[in-house]
């Protein structure tokens, strides 16, 4: 067994190409190159970044350039610092420090960026689809990705880990079971950030009656409950008696309640009759239809019968 450490040194290595020292720092924050003359000696330290070569300071002065955004102090005889207020990406590279034309020090600055995920869209797959969903993440080094699930009712919290990483997340054999938020966390050294996608899966309209068929006698009070559901839910839901073209409306005699309390969360909607105490008549018995209006996605209907004794 090789130890992780090792590992990830030997990776490192082979992917930027370090020659010197490596030294990590996270972009924006300030980075101290050090260099240590063997000899004090009364020569010049120059410093210089290299591919290509560029002289950045001599002694303790900075170049025109470079002035704004790098110093160099020596807080010991012999120790001569450079110092790079707020890194940049740009930085990134080889640096050296020479005195007398000897290289006394040779440092690998590496630059690690925080992730950032390039936000998808909420998505709509077809039952029975293979879906994909991204979550592209920049920063260095290369961000881990994994992926989250929860309802859609759900607002605190990550969800749970669905065991997926990387940064294609593969649904197979959609099912209307798969409208979720689906969250992805990518994490590097610098840092982790956190994305959400709702998957939305088209379905329905479906038609159902909470209960059974109803006994009543004359006057009495009687509520029907109709549950539509469907994905988009871009159409209404209305009852009609024995299925007449013209719907039952709002009136002295019914309460028709549309409730969409649960349509975006659930892709459901709950559409309740009530024929108020004391309008029930004998020509009110009989079939009462619940049926869709204007879904793109077709039509759907059920019965519920209220009958006498
Ligand atoms: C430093 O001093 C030692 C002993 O005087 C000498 O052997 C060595 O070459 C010197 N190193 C440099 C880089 O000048
Ligand atoms: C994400 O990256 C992959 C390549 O790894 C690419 O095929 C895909 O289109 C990207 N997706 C988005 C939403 O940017
Ligand atoms: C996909 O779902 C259908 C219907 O539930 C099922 O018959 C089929 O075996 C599933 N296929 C896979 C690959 O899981
Ligand atoms: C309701 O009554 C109708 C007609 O009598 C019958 O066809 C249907 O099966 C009944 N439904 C239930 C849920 O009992
Ligand atoms: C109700 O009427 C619609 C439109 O005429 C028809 O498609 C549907 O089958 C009818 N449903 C019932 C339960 O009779
Ligand atoms: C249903 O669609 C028709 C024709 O497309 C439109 O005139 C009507 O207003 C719609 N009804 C509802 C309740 O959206």
């Amino acid at each position: 067994m090789i130890p992780g450490f090792l590992v990830y040194f030997l990776v490192g290595s082979l992917l930027i190409d370090v020659h010197g020292v490596p030294v990590e720092v996270v972009v924006d924050n300030p980075a101290n190159l050090v260099c240590k003359e063997e000899n004090e000696s009364n020569e010049q330290v120059l410093w210089y970044k290299t591919k290509p070569e560029k002289l950045l300071s001599t002694s303790l002065n900075v170049l025109g350039p470079y002035k704004n955004r790098m110093h160099v102090k020596s807080p010991y005889p012999g120790e001569w610092v450079l110092v790079i207020k707020r890194v940049e990406v740009t930085d990134a590279g080889g640096y050296i420090c020479k005195v007398s034309g000897s290289v006394m020090a040779e440092i690998d600055l590496v630059v690690q960026t925080p992730p950032t995920i390039h936000q998808t869209n909420d998505m709509t797959f077809n039952e029975g689809d293979t879906g994909i969903v991204w979550c592209n993440a920049t920063g260095f080094p290369t961000p881990n990705i994994r992926w989250y699930s929860k309802p859609p009712h759900q607002e605190d919290g990550i969800g749970h880990y669905t065991g997926a990483e990387g940064n294609k997340l593969v649904l197979h054999n959609i099912t209307r079971y798969y409208d979720n938020i689906y969250g992805c966390e990518a994490t590097n050294a610098a840092g982790n950030v956190f994305a959400e996608t709702r998957i939305h899966v088209n379905f329905g309209p479906e038609v159902d009656i909470l209960g059974e068929n109803v006994t009543a006698v004359i006057g009495e009070e009687v509520t029907l409950h109709c549950v539509i559901a469907a994905y988009p839910m871009d159409g209404v839901g209305e009852w009609a008696f024995q299925n007449r073209s013209e719907p039952i409306e709002y009136s002295w005699k019914y309460n028709v309640v549309p409730d969409p309390e649960l349509k975006t969360d659930f892709n459901t909607l709950i559409v309740s009759l009530t024929i108020r105490f004391g309008a029930l008549g004998n020509q009110d018995y009989g079939q009462y239809v619940c049926r869709t209006k204007n879904f793109s996605r077709g039509y759907s209907d059920k019965v519920v019968v209220i009958q006498s004794n």
